[in-house]
């Protein structure tokens, strides 16, 4: 039997929609429903508690807006696991968090049961940027949150960045990342703006009605990200996500190293005994399927080991540690990349260079091909 050392609570709540995201996310915020859903999310973790083997070293609460929510439902997820599971000293506890939510007496309560780590969704300081991301907070909230963080004592701090936004220029993006590296934080997730089919943001760029930058601008955005962030102290160990030495997102990299977590929640996904199952995404089934004491998970599927492969070639190359030479079989593609400058060999593994990472994806099909 695996063993399950990161646990994942997905919470859906957010209180406005942004027209670019695929997450499952829900703008009813009513009290009962999220009382319910709160009950429904222990009531599944109690279900799977007697199920695996647990050694749980992360706890990450994403979203939706987990912080849409009151401080106090998160305690209490908090405190159940810790009574219920096999939690190792000193678990990493992530809150993903909107800046125009939570300040000092919140953050506080949040410390007090162990929450360790902050990720603020801040997309970009820019003012006309956030209106044009529809995003319906200001850069004083960020500052606001940040303060109330570190005063409340959660000093390990994630800001998330958006680039590749309509009309964004390299010196509108060089701002940013002035203002996010004169901050103390220590980790900065960067995300390309993707333009999602089934959102209002897919619709707008078919229609012609929303511009991306070209690739060759945010090829440019990518490196100009990794080389300031690099010369400020912050390294790049995934392709999105950079951090202060020591700072690294621990359950996050277990992800992206094999390592099996469980996902609770609407829409969570989970990665047990070899097999990736996943919940329903309509949050009435949830409610009920739960109240009735059953699992809410609508797929599974046992992983082969050719499927195994293509994860941890696509997973790991996505991060610096890169992948063994010896799990890719297309040596002579592998030789071709190395000398085209797109990836490199460090200790036995390849390692994909920033220009291999902009093309990724056509590489991993490649290499396990
Ligand atoms: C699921 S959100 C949760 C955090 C929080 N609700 C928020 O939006 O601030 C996590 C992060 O994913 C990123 N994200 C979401 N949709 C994206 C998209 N279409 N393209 C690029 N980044 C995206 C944003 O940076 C966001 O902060
Ligand atoms: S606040 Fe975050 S999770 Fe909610 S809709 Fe916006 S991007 Fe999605």
């Amino acid at each position: 039997m695996g063993t399950v050392k990161g646990i994942y609570i997905h919470i859906p709540f957010c209180s406005v929609k942004c027209p670019y995201c695929d997450f499952t996310s829900i703008t009813d915020n009513s009290p009962k429903l999220i009382d319910k859903y709160v009950q429904s999310v222990i009531r599944e973790l109690s279900l799977y508690k007697d199920r695996f083997d647990f050694e749980i070293e992360t706890i990450y609460f994403g979203g939706g807006t987990p912080t849409a929510i009151n401080p106090e439902y998160l305690v209490s997820i908090i405190e159940f696991i810790n009574k219920n599971f096999n939690v190792l000293s000193s678990p990493e506890i992530t809150v993903e968090a909107n800046p125009n939510t939570y300040r000092y007496n919140q953050l506080k309560l949040l410390k007090d049961v162990g929450v360790n780590r902050l990720s603020i969704g801040n997309q970009t300081f820019n003012e006309k940027f956030l209106i044009s991301l529809g995003r319906n907070h200001t850069p004083k909230d960020t500052y606001e949150m940040l303060n109330a963080a570190l005063k409340a004592g959660i000093t390990n701090i994630n800001l998330d960045l958006i680039y590749g936004i309509e009309g964004q220029t390299l010196q509108d993006l060089q701002q940013d990342l002035d203002i996010y590296t004169s901050l103390p934080i220590t980790h900065i997730s960067a995300y390309m703006l993707t333009a999602y089919e089934d959102t209002p943001l897919g619709s707008k760029v078919l229609d012609g009605k929303y511009n991306l930058p070209d690739e060759t601008t945010t090829t440019k955005m990518f490196f100009m990200i990794d080389e300031h962030l690099n010369s400020k102290g912050f390294k790049r160990y995934e392709l999105s996500n950079w951090g202060k030495e020591g700072f690294w997102c621990k359950h996050n990299q277990f992800y992206w190293e094999d390592v099996e977590f469980l996902g609770v929640g609407l829409s969570a996904w989970s990665y047990v005994n070899d097999k990736r199952f996943g919940n329903t995404k309509n949050l009435y089934e949830y409610i009920e399927k739960l109240q009735n004491d059953k699992l809410p998970v609508i797929f599974e599927e046992r992983l082969t080991p050719e499927d195994k492969l293509f994860e941890r070639i696509m997973l790991g190359l996505r991060t610096v540690k890169g992948v063994p030479t010896d799990l890719i079989s297309n040596k002579q593609y592998l030789k071709n990349l190395i000398e085209a400058k797109f990836g490199f060999i460090k200790d036995g593994n390849f390692v994909l260079s920033p220009r291999g990472l902009m093309v990724i994806n056509e590489i991993v099909s490649k290499l396990v091909s």
